[in-house]
């Protein structure tokens, strides 16, 4: 049984989809903690709810980013995971923070990796005139957004969508695709070899699994 730690920042829709695969068994493993750099973190409810360990760690309590990132690194470590999820922990990481847990952290963007990385991807989208938009689940590297895509899905931009309805339509595909890609790691399925992803043995293409 691997141990996951999840980082939040918010809502924490995510984290609700990966607890709820590990309690039904679809993903060989379990929560061992939540953290949050923010301390209204709806997902941080949701964690308690289901039983699971919360912490909070602000990013306002320390002085550089270089120092947040090490604490923040000490308290998920205190939980020995196997494997550090991501799921809307809206923070950039630093080069030391990645390399410690290379191989083993996995975040999901709210976007056709390559395609628009950073922040407001549903907005970009649609005044891109983007006929399709989606999600990617990928190996965290020191690029922002940039390592290697395990896998993503795609949803269509009606005509009449603004970034609240696209989003609600990329949120459900999340919520598939984020569990389904722990449950391949949780499996032993999944690696990173540096900027590649491979599943099952074989070299996962740019845009991840299709
Ligand atoms: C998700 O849409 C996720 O893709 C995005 O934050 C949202 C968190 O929602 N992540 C990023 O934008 C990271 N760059 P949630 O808190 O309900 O899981």
């Amino acid at each position: 049984m691997k141990s996951i730690v999840v980082l939040i920042s918010g809502s924490g829709s995510n984290l609700q989809a990966i607890i709820d695969a590990c309690s039904s068994g679809f993903i060989p493993g379990k929560v061992s903690a939540v953290i949050s750099n923010k301390a209204n973190a709806y997902g941080l409810v949701r964690a308690n709810e289901a039983g699971i360990s919360t912490q909070v760690l602000s990013h306002k309590n320390y002085a550089s980013r270089d120092k947040y990132d090490l604490a923040l690194t000490d308290a998920i470590e205190q939980h020995k995971p196997d494997l550090v999820i991501l799921a809307g922990f809206m923070r950039i990481l630093t080069p030391a923070f990645v390399q410690h847990f290379n191989g083993r952290l996995l975040n999901i963007h709210p976007s056709l990796l390559p395609k628009y990385q950073g922040l407001t991807t549903h907005q970009r989208a649609i005044d891109a005139g983007d006929s399709e938009h989606g999600c990617s689940v990928h190996f965290v590297t020191e690029q922002l957004d940039g390592g290697p895509v395990i896998l993503q899905a795609k949803v269509p931009v009606f005509a009449d969508d603004d970034a609240q309805s696209l989003a609600e339509r990329v949120h459900e595909q999340e919520h598939r695709i984020y569990p389904l890609v722990v449950r391949w790691f949780c499996q032993n399925r999944l690696q990173q070899h540096s900027d590649q992803a491979w599943l099952d043995g074989n070299l996962l293409a740019a845009n991840g699994y299709a």
